[in-house]
Parts: structure tokens; sequence; C-alpha cells
């Protein structure tokens, strides 16, 4: 029995799925007689398709204002303000008959993804750069009602352990948007490398963003074993840099989500500011995985520096997020450090767990102050959650459960669902080298999200889900392709279709015909094997 149907049997190959989705009789054909006429609060989205489909098409298409002409070939975007309460501003109605598109949304965000849909239901040879010749370009006969799941859709990118350039990353979050995502979360800093111009801290890019050499291989225990490729690397990107994708990311309705880790996971800064760490000799941009041998000490001259940091992020970022960091810090160097060792003391602090508590609580209450919000991963919840903070739960779901049952935000990001760093197949020999892990496609498409121990009355505190892509071993743009596809796409199910519109089998036999779309658009996607039955 064929596992994956063949791609003619699937009309609607939709990925996400919509929430409602009726086939209609017919099809609309893209003619260059069609008129595109616009709501002004929707004509920038309008415009947005006209652009899309142009090269592809050579079709040169003017949005209009006004009313809609008759008769005609014509598509409409539509201000819906009822919508607001019953699909909210992410959701749309499409209806596509013989003669007329019609999307109707509250707000610019849902008409967007309207034409995402759109382009999902065009051939996929409107993915194309160039003019493409003998293409009917039509659209089946379908009437769609979709608003999304969750309204936190991720996708994280490291471009610490590597460096990705800023063409990459504003090609990953075209891919977002195609897929209905809207939180880029920009992993910014680590220890292998500070990836982000600090105006104030020139040495953060000058020193922290390179490294001498890059291991090779396993990080055995045995440090002789150990190989480098000896391949100077590094990058960062300047201010406008960050403006640029920023804007980029906006145009396609996605936030970016900065991260600069703090305490730990922080030698590339101490590397450039030694007096930032604890330990007294020089350290440089780490050429490892895992931590690094230093963290930040917690003195005042270093809660400020972060927060002088912190303070040029928020202009470059609108995000309402500010993502701090705060995973596994070792609490050796604090254990060691008299200084740190005093400054418990003189707080009054328990231990190195309240120390890491208090330090995060500092950039919580500067954050706060500053009309945004802390988010961190969930060791922020140990030694004490800071008031406003989000968490973001990577060791299963345990720091999710425990933050919206205090009461606080939380997006599920557990490794067991969402790590697109680990394996996808139990043949690794066939696989490139990973960082470890299995997590087949299956696995990913059927998670049920919200775990069962959250309180009815808390599971609005998860805002959703999100995609992890760490690049320890994933070294460019087409490395992380393969890694992240197809299970972005799987994701991208879990995070817009609601619970009951999800199926497996059907979700792989649109995923079959979706394939030839990033094809075309050249996505070095993983090719769909056989289902694995998780
Ligand atoms: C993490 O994987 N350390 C968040």
């Amino acid at each position: 029995m064929p596992v994956v149907p063949a791609a003619a049997a699937v009309a609607l190959a939709l990925v996400p799925w919509p929430s409602r989705v009726t086939p209609g009789a017919g099809a609309f054909t893209l003619a260059p007689s069609t008129v595109i006429v616009a709501d002004a609060a929707l004509s920038e989205v309008a415009d947005g398709f006209a652009r899309r489909v142009q090269p592809a098409t050579g079709f040169a298409y003017v949005v209009r204002s006004g009313a809609t002409p008759k008769p005609g070939s014509v598509i409409e975007f539509r201000v819906d303000a009822s919508l607001a309460t019953t699909l909210g501003a992410e959701g749309y109605r499409l209806e596509v008959t013989p003669h007329r598109v019609t999307v109707h949304a509250a707000a610019a965000a849902g008409a967007f993804y309207a034409t995402q849909t759109m382009r999902q239901l065009l051939p996929n040879a409107i993915e194309r750069g160039a003019l493409v010749k003998g293409v009917a370009w039509t659209m089946p006969a379908v009437s769609i009602e979709d608003t999304p799941r969750f309204s936190w859709r991720g996708a994280h990118l490291d471009v610490s352990r590597h460096f990705m350039p800023k063409e990459f990353v504003k090609r990953y979050i075209d891919l977002m948007a195609l897929h209905k995502l809207n939180r880029f979360h920009w992993h910014l800093t680590d220890d292998q490398g500070w990836r982000i111009e600090i105006m104030k801290y020139p040495k953060l890019t000058s020193v922290g963003a390179w490294r001498t050499g890059t291991l090779v291989g396993d990080l055995h225990t045995d440090t002789a074993k150990r190989m480098y490729d000896n391949v100077p690397h590094g990058g960062f990107y300047t201010q406008d840099d960050i403006r640029e994708v920023v804007a980029y990311a906006a145009e396609r309705f996605v936030t970016v989500v900065p991260e600069i880790e703090m305490p730990g996971h922080a030698q590339a800064a101490i590397a450039a500011y030694p007096e930032l760490g604890n330990v007294k000799r020089p350290l440089s941009v780490l050429r490892i995985w895992g931590e690094g041998e230093d963290v930040l000490n917690a003195s005042p001259a270093t809660v400020a520096f972060m927060q002088d940091v912190l303070a040029e992020v928020i202009a470059l970022f609108p995000s309402p997020w500010i993502h701090v960091g705060g995973d596994e810090v070792q609490k050796g160097p604090w254990k060691e450090s008299a200084a740190m060792q005093a400054q418990i003391k003189q707080l009054g602090l328990s231990g190195e767990h309240e120390l890491q508590s208090w330090f995060i609580r500092q950039m919580d209450g500067w954050l706060t102050q500053h009309g945004r919000r802390m988010i961190g991963w969930d060791e922020i919840l140990e030694g004490g959650l800071a008031p406003n903070a989000t968490v973001m739960s990577w060791r299963g779901d345990d720091g999710a459960i425990a933050a919206a049952n205090a009461g606080h935000d939380a997006v599920l990001t557990p490794n067991h669902h969402t790590y697109f760093d680990y394996y996808q197949s139990k043949d690794r020999a066939g696989e490139p080298h990973a960082i470890g892990g299995f997590l087949p496609l299956d696995t990913v498409y059927t998670w049920d999200p919200i775990p069962k121990a959250i309180a009815p009355d808390k599971v609005s505190r998860i805002l959703g889900v999100q995609a992890q892509v760490w690049t320890e071993y994933i070294a460019d743009g087409r490395a992380v392709e393969y890694m992240a596809f197809p299970r972005f796409a799987a994701l991208s199910e879990v995070a817009w279709t609601p619970a009951s519109g999800r199926d497996l089998a059907k979700f792989r036999a649109r995923m079959a015909v979706h394939a030839e779309r990033l094809r075309v658009l050249d996505v070095n996607m993983r090719p769909l094997e056989q289902s694995v039955v998780p």
C-alpha cells in the first residue's frame, strides 16, 4: 500500500489546514484583465499579493480602491469589523468562485493570511521568480473560514553557534509566513558568538563575534579526542541590518523576538569584556558546544551593562517580548567567587539559585519599566519567578505547567516535540551529523500540545508553540532547511489548525503536494519518508 497517495488525489494541499473548508465547483482564473480592489486598511496586503504573483504570471496589477466593478474577473479585499469577535485579527473568510475571489477580514493580518492561502491554491509555479509561460493560473472554487488556534506560532533560529547571513534570515521569515507562523525568535548571543552590534560596547562584536575555530564531530569527554577545523568563524548584524530584518518581518506580520542570553551562555561577551565574568583568567569565544567556562557575574556593574545592552535592543525591536535566555546557568563560577558569595550574603539570599533569580528580576523590572515583557527559558522558575515573566518551557512541559498554574504566560517549546536539531531518522548514518535525539515528522504532527496538568482556567496562559533550530551542527542555510523541513510544516498545523482538524494521513497526503511547492522555492527539504507511527 503506498504510504503517500498520488499528488493528483489532493486538490487542496493547504498547509496549515484551515478551520473550515468547503470545496466549490469550478475554478477562478487569474488573468491580465483581473481587477484587484481593496479597502484602504487592506490595500497594502492586496498590493503584496499583486507583487507576489507578478514575476511568474507577468501580470502587473495596480490595486484599486472603491466599489467592486461588475461584471468581470475580480479579487476584492474587504474589511468586515464583525469578524473581530468571531475570527479575531488574524482570521479571515475567503470565497473563491469562478468569477470572483473575496477576502473578508477584520484586520490586515487576517487578509495577509488569506493571501498565503490564495498562494497555496495557485499552481506551484506561482512561486517562481521569473515568467512562467503556458500555465493556467487557477484557484479551485472553495469557501474557507479560518482563524489560528494559538497567537504565538513561533520559529527560533540560533545564529550564534553558526552565523546566518541576513539574506537567509529573511528567507527563513518568508518560509514562516508561508506557513502562517508569526514569532521569529532570534537567538542572537551565546558562548560561541555575539551577533548584534551594540554601539556602547563595540568589543561585543569586534571580539565577541569571532572565534578561531569550531569543534568537528562529537564533544568527547576526553579533551584530547576533540577535533577542530581551525577555520575562523563569525559575523554579526549591524543595527541597520537588524532594522532591515525587523521591517521585512513586520511586512509579513512576523514579530521578531530577540534573545540576549544572560547570565549563562555569555562567554562571547566575557571574552570581549572580562570584567563581566568571574574567573580571573582570559577566556576566548567558545569553540566547543555545551556550556562555557564562565557565566556573567551578578554585580551591579554587570547588571547595568546588560541593561545598557537592552536599551539598544528595545530601540531596535518593537516586540512586546524581549528574551533574556536564563537557561543552563552553571553555578560553579559563583560558588567559587568571593564577590558573588558576599553579594548573596548582603542580599540575604539562600544561595546561587536565588542569585540567578535576583539577576533575572533586575532585567524583568527594567523591561517592565520600559514597557516590555521579559521572556526566558524555564530555568527562570528556579529561585522564584520574576513578577512579569513569560516562560518558554524547553525541558519538557513542566515549566509551562508551573508557569501557567502560577498565572504566568508560557510558550511550549519542549525538546521532545519542537527541537528540530534532533535527528529525523533512526538511521543516523544516513543523516547529517546532528546533536542527538530523535524527532520524526509524525511525532511533531501528532503532538497534543496542551499539558493535561494545566488547570482549565489557566489554559489560556499558554500563548502557543514554537520550533527550535539550534545550529551546533548546522553550518548554513541549506542545512537549516534540511532540519526544519518538513517538520516546520507539521508544527505549523499544531500552531494554527484546531485540534479537531488535524489528521496525520491527510496531512501526509497534502504534504506530498506541498513538498512540490517547497521544491519550487528551492527549499532543501528532507524527503518525506515512510510514515513512522509514533
Ligand atoms: C536550551 O535548549 N538550552 C534552551
